[in-house]
């Protein structure tokens, strides 16, 4: 489909998958993670995606242009474990076109 931008996800045991997200179905990187099963039931997407858990974690690798960090997201980040320079909350993330060929990592479970 031509909505679909390639992502790769680099999960916690460091496989890399190459996967197709959708652009059109209003998802989070969260919830990509998640519909491929990318990170066992109960890892990740905890709070539901409301910024409150930190279990969507990752770190971007590659330098695209991402949504910038809202107040909520910074203040979870602030006191997640494992946090680096380029760590986001998949949740916060929407999938949009801008996002073709984006890289990111599985944070470590906490
Ligand atoms: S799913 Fe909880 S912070 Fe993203």
């Amino acid at each position: 489909m031509e909505q679909d931008i390639k992502i790769t996800i680099i999960d916690r045991d460091g496989e890399a998958h190459e996967i197709d997200a959708p652009t059109d179905m209003a998802m989070n990187l969260m919830e990509v993670v998640r519909s491929y099963e990318l990170a066992p039931e109960g890892t990740i997407g905890v709070c539901g995606g409301m910024a409150m858990c930190a279990s969507c974690q990752c770190y971007v690798l590659s330098d695209h242009e991402l949504p910038e960090m809202q107040d909520d997201e910074e203040a979870m980040l602030s006191e997640a474990f494992d946090v680096q320079e380029n760590s986001r909350l998949g949740c916060q993330i929407a999938i949009t076109p801008e996002l073709e060929g984006l890289k990111v990592e599985l944070a470590p479970e906490s």
